[in-house]
């Protein structure tokens, strides 16, 4: 069974407008959702890095499209989040379009993490997005972030809402912490699977 070195990262590259180009062969995983759900915090964890990806409590801060290519595998791709609200309104357009021109022309992206504060639970703009995927024809799963802020008692009530009132499959979700680790180890073994599924999928 293929392992992936998770602290392996090969190279990092940004892109301010995303065109895809050769240098982008492997595939792809990405982590997305509104600003400050903690999708940087979550590259940091699962790649055992304090601060490889910039993060901040201010909502808004990442704002290029970043590649982490790992063991010459796979990319980790952290975006830009949505719902800025903080942001200028000339910035939250350059942060749609480029959100737009990534998910609408990326070849390789295997599987997007739509990433959820599991003290908001799913706002409109996710459903928003997660139109915007469908449209696309983009798989993805659902990742409830800060878990460490929330009770055990909440966790099922979640997963109540998410999987008996929208009917999304529990396999399709988990819960994570970058404070605790909760779920990274999961994650990991979530991200292997995808990207074998997907590459017995393309042979
Ligand atoms: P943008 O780049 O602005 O879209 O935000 P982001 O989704 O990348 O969030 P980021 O990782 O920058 O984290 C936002 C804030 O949430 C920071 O203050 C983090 O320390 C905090 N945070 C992230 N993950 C966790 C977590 O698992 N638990 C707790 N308690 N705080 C977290
Ligand atoms: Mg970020």
């Amino acid at each position: 069974m293929r392992h992936i070195n998770f602290n392996s990262v090969e190279r990092v590259l940004s892109f301010k407008k995303f065109e895809f180009n050769k240098e982008l062969f492997l595939p792809e995983i990405c982590f997305a959702g509104r600003s400050n759900v903690g999708k940087s915090s979550l590259v940091n964890s699962l790649l055992n890095r304090k601060d490889l990806a910039r993060v901040s409590k201010q909502p808004g801060q990442t704002k290029t499209i970043l590649f982490y290519r790992i063991d010459n595998f796979f990319s980790l791709v952290d975006v830009p989040g949505y719902g800025y609200a903080a942001l200028s309104k000339k910035k939250i357009a350059e942060m749609s379009m480029l959100l737009n021109s990534y998910f609408s022309s990326t070849k390789n992206l295997k599987r997007v993490y739509i990433l959820i504060d599991s003290r908001q639970g799913i706002k409109e703009i996710d459903i928003n997005f997660l139109d915007f995927l469908n449209q696309n024809k983009l798989q993805y799963n659902y990742i409830l972030t800060k878990s460490d802020k929330i009770r055990q008692d909440d966790k099922k009530k979640i997963i109540y809402k998410l999987t008996k009132e929208k009917g999304i499959p529990l396999f399709d979700i988990i819960f994570t912490s970058s404070k605790t680790k909760e779920g990274i180890k999961e994650l990991k073994r979530n991200i292997l699977n995808e990207l074998l599924k997907n590459e017995k999928c393309t042979k």
